[in-house]
């Protein structure tokens, strides 16, 4: 209170001065006289004092005497107007007084008088006409506590004068009761608060300075709740930090202790400012944003600035809901999304809003690679078997897996291919397959998340047969019917297993397989009809071969009719064709002793027979391997069991080839036309004949060791299969 009196003073607005009487009662009865005096808060005036009368001026004295009803007030060069104090002077023969100054609490004591007092017998006094309860006759009574109410009071007053009960009533009182303090404002400091703020609340009010003692204290409240902790002597509430929640409707109570009169503010709404969220920004776990299916994403949601509850939401690019949302009381938040998968990929930002709107984050680009998944290894081929010069592709795939994918191709884990797939998908290469292509094949992947091998897959490149080649082997010089003739089969290259039939003419004789490669044989026992061409086939799935045929003549035995008959005409036939070429192929013999062939000396009669355009049935081109078919060659005659044998021989020339025919010679009968019957008899003998390349207009029988044309060997031999006949005779 004395603050705000020293406030008053250097605002330069006075303060009041109050206006006190002696004796100080009112009403008074006419003819007295009542003393006025003026003070400046509550010290005496220690100047002059300006009096008014009914609001005029009218006297400049420190203090008056007054008898006339009116209105008074006073006035210092250093105070303001006093109130006006109304002093009444009565004509009454009864008043009812009433002391000044009365404030609101206090206790008053009001005086009936009479003008009188022995006359009186009786008083009775009266709040707003109903008669008060109180002993009879006391010239005053006390009320307690009094209020600014327009209550009334009267008093009567009644004795015997005469004989005769008289009563006289008093005019109406109301009591001039000041207030102690007016009702307490409310401010607030700032008016305006925001959150995290402190913020300070006051009660103001001022108590009379003619009260200056009077202790106060005072009660906050915001709508229904009181704040700190209640009644306090401080007019001040300092509450440090304000939330929105604190926002309200704001009111506070003052009060006198004793006796107790409580004033309240009126109510002050305070809405607390909350300070909008700012800098908001997006982290994410593992940082770059880059991650591996199936991990977790982290998102942090920070704000550098805001108050209050603050509502975190996170969300991706192009989709309409967010992803997830969070309101907490803190500047951060964090979202995690478990498992992550290639469709939750994307753009993400996150958004912090604290009623003032949202406000949105960067945007963070997440990736979610793939691990590749197993790959799957497949080749691609011609045909369901892989055969030598096939052209294979390898195709090597991941179905899943995020690019780029590196693909690594093995056969026999050594490194056949490497190749990248830089948009995902598979990848392929060709290759032209030989023998050594056979084997495990594997493919891997690998996109830098962990590596994946296929299975393996396994090839088997198989070669298709090659022309086989037969070969004809009869136990004697001739094939002589009964004999066993073994064919031998065989096709030097083709996988096995190798399926051989053997032919003579258009029918099969029989078939013969060869499960792990090779030739194969078969025994035929002649007889008269297998004369004619022989021939074989292989086969091993890959398409069938077919050998050359080979003529074979059948004759019959001494023991045999039709043998005799037979080569008597055969050998015949040949003495009148054969002789014309027999020196062409004595010359080339004798060139061939002088190479150092190891063979021996053949008759001359023997030779006259022979002659390659005479023979009965000369055979086609062979195609002969290199290879003999048996070691006869290297082995000198006289220890072997001769025998015929149909062979083509390749001595290593390429333009060359003979017909190896072991053979005996005849001893005793050189001209003599019987049938071979007596082997013991006959001298081994060799024919070698060599062959030229046929070409057109050539004449057969024209040696040529040193052949320059290099062609087809197939095309180049001829065989010599008439030796059985040339020998019969
Ligand atoms: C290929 O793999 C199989 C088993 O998958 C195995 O038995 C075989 O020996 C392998 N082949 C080669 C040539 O390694
Ligand atoms: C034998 O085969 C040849 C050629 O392959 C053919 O012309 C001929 O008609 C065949 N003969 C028989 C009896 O099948
Ligand atoms: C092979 O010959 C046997 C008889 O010796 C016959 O039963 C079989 O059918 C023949 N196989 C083929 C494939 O011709
Ligand atoms: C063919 O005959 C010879 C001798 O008579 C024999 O050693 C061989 O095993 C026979 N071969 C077959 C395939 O019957
Ligand atoms: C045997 O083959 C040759 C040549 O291929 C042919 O000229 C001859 O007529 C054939 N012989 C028989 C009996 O089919």
């Amino acid at each position: 209170m004395h603050l705000r009196l020293l406030l008053l003073l250097i605002l330069g607005v006075p303060p009041k001065a109050v206006l006190f009487f002696s004796p100080p009662w009112s009403p008074t009865f006419e003819g007295e006289s009542v003393t006025l005096t003026c003070r400046e808060s509550h010290f005496p005036a220690r100047e002059d004092v300006y009096w008014y009368y009914n609001g005029n001026s009218f006297k400049k004295s420190k203090v008056i005497q007054i008898r006339k009803s009116g209105h008074y007030q006073c006035k210092t060069q250093r105070s303001s107007l006093s109130d006006a104090v109304h002093v009444e002077f009565s004509s009454d023969w009864l008043i009812l007084q009433a002391p000044h100054p009365v404030f609101e609490g206090d206790n008053v004591v009001l005086k009936c008088q009479g003008k009188d007092e022995n006359k009186i017998s009786e008083r009775n006094y009266y709040k707003n006409g109903e008669r008060l309860d109180i002993s009879k006759n006391s010239n005053s009574i006390l009320l307690t506590s009094v209020s600014r109410d327009d209550s009334v009071y009267q008093c009567s007053a009644s004795g015997k004068y005469l004989l005769r009960q008289w009563k006289k009533t008093s005019k109406h009182l109301r009591i001039q009761v000041q207030e102690l303090f007016p009702s307490p404002v409310l401010t607030a400091s700032p008016s305006l608060p925001t959150e995290g703020s402190p913020m300070t609340l006051t009660c103001e009010t001022q108590l009379s300075p003619q009260r200056p003692d009077v202790q106060l204290q005072f009660r906050f409240f915001r709508d229904v709740h009181v704040l700190g902790s209640g009644w306090s002597s401080s007019a001040e509430l300092q509450i440090p930090a304000t939330w929105s929640e604190d926002s309200g409707s704001y009111w506070c109570e003052a009060e006198t202790m004793t006796p107790s009169i409580v004033k309240r503010s009126q109510r002050f709404q305070i809405h607390v400012q909350r300070v909008p969220v700012s800098d908001v920004n997006l982290e994410i776990q593992p940082p770059g944003g880059q991650l591996v299916e199936g991990e977790n994403l982290i998102l942090i949601c920070s704000v550098a600035k805001g108050t209050g509850t603050i509502t975190f939401s996170w969300h991706r690019e192009g989709i309409v809901r967010s992803v997830g949302r969070k309101t907490q009381s803190s500047l951060m938040a964090e979202l995690q999304i478990p498992n992550m998968k290639e469709h939750n990929a994307g753009r993400y930002y996150c958004a912090a809003d604290n009623t003032y709107g949202p406000i949105i984050s960067k945007r963070i680009t997440v990736t979610v690679r793939i691990p590749v998944s197993r790959p799957v290894l497949t080749l691609r081929m011609p045909r369901t078997q892989a055969v030598v010069g096939d052209m294979v592709e390898f195709h090597c795939e991941a179905l899943r897996g995020s690019p780029p994918i590196l693909y690594e191709f093995y056969h026999e884990n050594v490194n056949l291919e490497r190749s990248s797939a830089p948009s995902g998908g598979g990848v392929s290469f060709k290759l032209s397959l030989t023998t050594e292509y056979s084997g495990n094949y594997s493919c891997e992947a690998d996109n830098g998340l962990g590596v994946q091998h296929s299975h393996r897959v396994s090839l088997k490149v198989t070669v298709p047969v090659s022309r086989p080649v037969l070969t004809l082997r009869a136990p004697g010089v001739q094939a002589v019917v009964g004999n066993m003739v073994e064919l031998h089969c065989e096709a030097l290259r083709g996988s096995p297993p190798i399926l051989y039939w053997f032919y003579h003419e258009n029918v099969t004789l029989g078939n013969s397989s060869a499960p792990s490669g090779g030739g194969a044989y078969f025994n035929l026992s002649l007889t008269a009809k297998h004369s004619g061409n022989f021939s074989c086939e292989a086969a091993n799935g890959l398409g069938a071969q077919r050998s050359e045929a080979v003529t074979l003549k059948v004759t019959g035995t001494s023991r045999i009719r039709t043998g005799l008959t037979t080569a008597g005409v055969i050998g015949g036939l040949l003495s009148i064709l054969g002789l014309a070429t027999t020196a062409a192929l004595l010359g080339h013999l004798r060139t061939q002793r002088r190479l150092g062939g190891t063979f021996y000396p053949l008759s001359l009669s023997s030779l006259s027979h022979y002659s390659p355009k005479e023979c009965p049935e000369p055979s086609s081109s062979r195609p002969f391997s290199t290879d003999p078919p048996n070691p006869l060659y290297s082995e000198p005659p006289t220890q072997m069991a001769l025998q015929p044998v149909y062979s083509n021989v390749n001595p290593g020339d390429s333009n060359l080839v003979y017909s190896q025919i072991w053979s005996f010679q005849h001893t005793k009968e050189n001209s003599a036309n019987s049938p071979r019957v007596h082997r013991e008899d006959e001298e081994p003998a060799v024919f070698y004949s060599e062959l030229k390349k046929v070409q057109p207009g050539d004449s057969a029988g024209q040696t040529s060791s040193s052949g320059s044309v290099h062609e087809d060997d197939t095309e180049n031999y001829e065989n010599v299969p008439c030796a059985s006949s040339v020998s019969a005779h």
